[in-house]
């Protein structure tokens, strides 16, 4: 079967790494979170005390930053390495999460984010998910996924996923960081958060994990036959 690329792209905490990341363990690809290379990049920023309205001080911190993918054997996960750390675990942190959202939306980032996505992609055999896969850093890609599902539905997931790590979070700082960051998504200038007009929209409100998973399996079918 011919190798494709894939993209899945939707508001925050929809499940979409979890759909990507299931997508290329069935089809053997690779599967790449660009949200970890924002929230790296965050996280860089903020231990380097970045003035992010500096075009300056943003672009002097860019050319200081070194991005890599490895899998890691043990939890079966593709770790995001900053300039050589392991940075999987503190770019989820609550700090990386308020404000990787006004970080993302910095033109110099994002040409720097689309760039090291698109080389990965030159293969195909890639699974991405994020913001603006379809639309911006793959828009010839051969599938394109938009997930959706009910707000409520995932601040409750977001929630659960966070309190089992940390219990002092409310589910009140869950809904408001995750309102916060579709409305900039959304709304930035640069790559908005928007649906690619060939995407196929997935609302999961209602899925469990393996029925979405089934769902796409057969559209790769459908668009590797097409081919
Ligand atoms: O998927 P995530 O929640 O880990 O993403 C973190 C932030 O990065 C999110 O608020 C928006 C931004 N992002 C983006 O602008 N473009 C992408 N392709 C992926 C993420």
């Amino acid at each position: 079967m011919q190798r494709i690329i894939i993209t899945i792209d939707g508001y925050s905490s929809c499940g979409k790494s979890t759909l990507a990341r299931q997508l290329a363990r069935h089809l053997r690809y690779i599967f790449i979170d660009s949200g970890a290379m924002y929230r790296a990049i965050t996280l860089y920023f903020l231990r380097s005390h970045i003035n992010i309205s500096s075009n300056k001080q943003v672009k002097k911190a860019l050319e200081d930053i070194n991005l890599e993918f490895y899998y890691n054997e043990i939890t079966g996960e593709n770790d995001i390495y900053l300039n050589g750390e392991n940075v999987a675990i503190p770019i989820r942190e609550m700090l990386v999460s308020e404000a990787v959202s006004e970080v993302a939306a910095i033109k110099a980032v994002r040409a720097f984010a689309v760039a090291q996505q698109q080389k990965m992609g030159e293969q195909k055999g890639i699974v991405m998910d994020g913001r603006d896969i379809g639309t911006a850093v793959f828009p010839n890609a051969e599938l394109k996924i938009f997930m959706t599902a009910d707000p409520a539905i995932r601040v409750e997931r977001r929630f659960k996923e966070l309190y089992a790590k940390n219990p002092n979070i409310t589910l009140e700082e869950v809904r408001h960081n995750l309102e916060m960051r579709d409305y900039i998504d959304s709304n930035r200038e640069v790559s908005p958060l928007r649906k690619a007009p060939d995407a196929i929209v997935l609302d999961n409100t209602y899925l469990t994990i393996d029925q979405q998973l089934k769902l796409a399996l057969g559209w790769v079918k459908e668009k590797q036959q097409q081919l």
